[in-house]
């Protein structure tokens, strides 16, 4: 019987063991092992708030690459390890040889003799699948251009936590879709069976490749996915709208006069949540630009004279966002991964 089946406690014992493996795409993993990971973290957050240890994986070591910068990704990587009795070190976007000095494969030589599992964070996909393949330990994916997984787990728990199921919501993904979070959130959608739409200009669907992939998953799970040009139309009836930055880590700021002109549009603002409806919740994967608080946003607001970019402040900041909720979960789902994986 695999270690971890006994925390699998919302459809009781499955035989799944997860033990040993990569997480570096959603693609790589059946809808059952999804919703397995997401009951362990439910499980796991419940004994973090009941004060229960569980030290799972006590002893290991984790090493955290950071080619791009992070706050919620990070804290949950090192805050997840301690609880499970890791020590993590953190490898700082200018503080190691990787890429630079040192290739990818011999990297993950390296660090996989000295620690347990490898978190990677940074560009191309080909990159964490490259550690991957040599790595000779688990290496799990903290972002790269083409994919957030982790980020997708935490969304899914929150989603479950706020509606009771996965199937069947529709979740509306505005802005920039074709990147790491509109990726991710259609490929998560299809596994899961739910109803996704993509809502943007038609340059910023995800690639025709992925779509067609994520089309079969959604034969077999009964998931929808549709891709929209009007806001409003897209969002009729919707269980939850997200958006994500409309420039993302990597991207040269001289694209924010291109992006700006082509996502306005499709801003989430109260007109957009109230052609929703009144029980669609707002999702972010953060951070947001929804005021003057950053220097991007103000440096935004000189040029542009805009205060807000993908949300406004009044729905980031209403009682249909989710977003901290969300943020948090980040941890739990980080957690549940790490000791299926590690454990
Ligand atoms: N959502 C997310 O990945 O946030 P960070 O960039 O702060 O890690
Ligand atoms: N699309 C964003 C996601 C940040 C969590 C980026 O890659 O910068």
């Amino acid at each position: 019987m695999p270690r971890f089946s006994k925390y699998f406690t919302r459809k009781g014992i499955i035989d799944m063991n997860l033990k040993g493996r990569h997480f570096l795409k959603l693609l790589d993993f059946t809808p059952e092992e999804i919703g397995g990971l997401l009951d362990l973290a439910a499980d796991l957050k419940a004994k973090k708030k009941a004060g229960i240890p569980h030290r799972l994986c006590e002893g290991k070591n984790i090493a955290l690459i950071f080619e791009k910068t992070s706050t919620r990704t990070r804290c949950a990587f090192e805050v997840a390890a301690a609880d499970l009795g890791m020590h993590p070190v953190y490898l700082d976007p200018n503080g190691s040889q990787i890429g630079r000095k040192e290739s990818i494969a011999d990297t993950a030589h390296v660090l996989g003799r000295m620690f347990d599992g490898i978190e990677y964070r940074g560009f191309g996909q080909d990159i964490v699948e490259e550690l991957a393949k040599y790595a000779g330990v688990p290496v799990f994916n903290g972002l790269t251009n083409e994919f957030h997984p982790t980020q997708i787990l935490a969304d899914f728990l929150t989603v479950r936590e706020h509606f009771g199921s996965l199937a069947g919501q529709k979740l509306v993904y505005m802005g920039d879709a074709r990147y790491n979070m509109g990726n991710s959130l259609m490929v998560g959608a299809a596994k899961m069976g739910m109803d996704f739409v993509a809502c943007a200009p038609e340059k910023y669907f995800p690639s025709k490749a992925l779509r067609k992939t994520c089309a079969a998953i959604a034969g077999e799970t009964g998931a929808s996915l549709a891709f929209e040009t009007d806001p409003k139309t897209a969002v009729r009836g919707a269980d939850v709208i997200y958006t994500d930055v409309w420039v993302s880590m990597g991207e040269p700021s001289e694209i924010w006069e291109e992006r700006i002109r082509d996502l306005l549009p499709y801003q989430v603002n109260a007109k957009i949540m109230k052609a929703a409806g009144p029980g669609c919740r707002f999702m972010h994967c953060l951070p947001a630009f929804h005021d003057l608080g950053t220097e991007i946003g103000r440096e935004i607001h000189n040029r542009f004279g805009l205060s807000a970019l993908e949300v406004t402040d009044d729905v980031f900041s209403g009682p249909a966002s989710i977003v901290f909720d969300e943020a948090e979960n980040r941890m739990h789902t980080i957690k549940a991964v790490l000791a299926a994986s590690m454990g």
